[in-house]
């Protein structure tokens, strides 16, 4: 998804613009750009590619763009294709007015119509162009001005970052629908759309909110709300450091995050787990305590991994809560007219905090009166921040696109939170103890589960040319085995499909011949046997069977091509363990078939468009 750097300050702005976007490379991207305004002749230099930052690099080469302010950008393409002439920065007509933007200009249309009957030509298909024109057309010699004026006529969603030759003293951003951030250093200041473009130089983090529009000079910056009338943002100080956001001795940030699951649920439950009382003490809850006693319906809204995720949380809240639980699309839900009553209480899960259409279920829930607690990692996040309260995973960034460790502790705060509603209700003392320990005892399991790596290595050699797999789960592992199809798919490109396994007599069984290779997610739990059965008429079909199961010497060792055996817990917490081989299948196949594991083809890592 698109990025933001800017910076402006008494160091040359180019390495550190380079810097901060290859820090972005992560998030996805088609083409990339700068502009930096030369100190030796004044004007602003532009340089932008279709394509990756290392060629960004070579073009850039070929200019003298020696300045201490500049902005930069990372694209993906909505309007208009990935192309040199499409990626920012954008400049207005007389070249002195240069933008970058994340977001969609809605009436980008009627806007143009206007400059272009006015005389104004556009060389690029994207919306962004009309914001560097509109600009220009209310440019009287303050860009700060100009960009309050020209923004209140424009609908939609910016982050923006703005700079003009005539200004040498001034970098612009503006916010409204995607997410810009201060980082504070002395004498110079970064504007970024993501804090891990900055984190090598400050924690010191001031969080824009929307309508914000920011006038940073070298010795500081004030703040505004789109009427200008001057807002105070506090300053923050971020986790994380440089090391988080390296790939270290692995090959892929994936397989780093992947095996560095077991540290992330330990940071997820430090001090939250009260192994004595048997129950949880989540801080981000701790005002809502008594509304939690309350409630007698949830709604669970995410995407993606985040999806699957809730649906695991579903079955731990429903049984050890009894409270029952709907978990819905969060692009269904904003559009579906919820019915949300008095006690409903609605969760929004997202690891990065950012994606549209969760942000968007949570503002439509919060409009129907609802309190909105939500569970991200990203900390400072916009979803975070426009909840009511919430719990952070504290996985640690995750850079792979494909969610790994995101996914497992968002289980794992799912069930810390399933575990405090249980205690408020019907679970006893004694059920609580047991399934805290469980809970603690988690990354012991999945530090045994992760030594499985090369076993599902070789596992992978064999099926690594396939075209279409099947994974099946029940119950818990329903969800389980639609994450384990949705990894396989993101990063390997192979046609994956998750399904409840008693539910693929009713057509997919269809499928199975000796070229469909099939997952089935069994630990020894009380559906066991009837997954034994599913499992043997898929045999019976000439199916390729790899399962995954806690069980030692079942009826399944004898008729599976496959087993990949793993440790033993808790019923209802054993999809943070099964879950693990599956995300090393996908990974191991991906790298086997030769593809870009981290930066999977058409992805990004938060979808903040519709
Ligand atoms: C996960 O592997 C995916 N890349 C994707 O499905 C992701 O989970 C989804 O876009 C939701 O993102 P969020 O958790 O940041 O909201």
């Amino acid at each position: 998804m698109c990025g933001i750097v800017a910076y402006i300050g008494s160091k040359p702005a180019l390495p550190i613009l380079m810097n901060g976007l290859k820090r972005l490379e992560y998030r996805g991207y088609d083409s990339a750009g700068f502009s930096v305004l030369n100190s030796d002749n004044g004007k602003l230099e532009t340089v932008k590619t279709a394509g990756k930052i290392k060629a960004l690099e070579n073009k850039a080469k070929e200019i003298n763009a020696a300045g201490a302010l500049g902005i930069s950008h990372t694209r993906w393409a909505t309007h208009g294709g990935p192309t040199d002439i499409n990626a920012h920065p954008h400049l207005s007509a007389d070249g002195k007015i240069a933008v970058v933007h994340n977001g969609v200009v809605e009436n980008y249309a009627a806007v143009k119509k206007i400059l272009e009957a006015e005389g104004v030509k556009f060389t690029s298909d994207t919306d962004t162009e009309v914001i560097a024109h509109w600009i220009s057309r209310f440019y009287k010699g303050d860009l700060n001005e100009a960009v309050l004026e020209a923004l209140q006529s424009l609908e939609g969603t910016f982050g923006l970052a703005v700079i003009c030759q005539n200004e040498p003293d001034v970098l612009i951003g503006a916010r409204r629908g995607s997410p810009l951030a201060l980082g504070i250093c002395e004498n110079e200041t970064f504007l970024t759309s993501d804090t891990s473009a900055v984190i090598e130089h400050t924690q010191k983090i001031v969080y824009l909110e929307d309508n914000d529009v920011v006038s940073i000079r070298r010795n500081g910056f004030t703040v505004q709300n789109i009427k200008g009338q001057p807002v105070s943002r506090e300053m923050q100080r971020i986790e994380g450091d440089l090391e988080m956001a390296q790939k270290g001795d692995f090959p892929h940030f994936m397989l780093k995050e992947i095996f560095e699951q077991p540290e992330a649920l330990r940071n997820c439950t430090r001090g939250r787990l009260i192994l004595e009382e048997g129950n949880a003490k989540l801080a981000g809850l701790d005002n809502s305590l008594k509304e939690l006693r309350s409630i007698d319906r949830i709604i669970i809204t995410a995407c993606g991994t985040s999806y699957y995720a809730a649906m695991v949380g579903e079955c731990l809240i429903e049984e050890w809560a009894g409270i029952p639980v709907e978990v819905e699309y969060a692009s269904e839900f904003r559009y579906r007219n919820p019915i949300i009553g008095t006690n409903t209480l609605v969760f929004t899960v997202s690891q990065s905090g950012e994606t549209a259409d969760t942000l968007a279920a949570l503002k439509e829930a919060k409009q129907k009166g609802a309190t909105v607690l939500s569970i991200c990692n990203v900390v400072g996040s916009t979803i975070a921040r426009a909840s009511d309260g919430g719990v952070y995973l504290h996985a640690g960034a995750e850079i792979g696109i494909a969610s790994t460790k995101a996914f497992t502790a968002q289980v794992v705060v799912l069930s810390m939170i399933a575990l405090l509603l249980g205690r408020q209700r019907r679970l006893s003392h004694e059920n609580g103890i047991e399934i805290a320990n469980a809970i603690d005892s988690l990354p012991c399991l999945v530090e045994q589960t992760l030594k499985l790596s090369d076993d599902i290595l070789a596992i992978a050699k064999s099926y690594y040319k396939s075209t279409n797999f099947l994974y099946l789960g029940r119950h818990y592992h329903y969800p389980v085995a639609m994450e384990g199809a949705l990894k396989l798919k993101e990063i390997s490109y192979i046609h994956a499909e998750g399904y409840p396994a008693a539910e693929i007599k009713h057509g997919p069984i269809a499928l199975i011949d000796e070229n469909m290779p099939v997952v089935i997610v069994a630990p020894k739990d009380a559906l066991f046997n009837k997954v034994v059965s599913n499992a043997r008429s898929i045999k019976s079909h000439g199916g390729k069977l790899i399962v995954v199961t806690t069980a030692n010497c079942s009826p399944i060792d004898e008729f599976a091509d496959h087993i990949i055996r793993i440790p033993s817990t808790n019923t209802a917490l054993m999809p943070v363990i099964a879950s693990v081989p599956l995300q090393l299948l996908a990974y191991h196949i991906a790298v086997l078939r030769g593809n870009d594991v981290d930066t999977p083809r058409n992805l990004t890592k938060s979808v903040m468009v519709e």
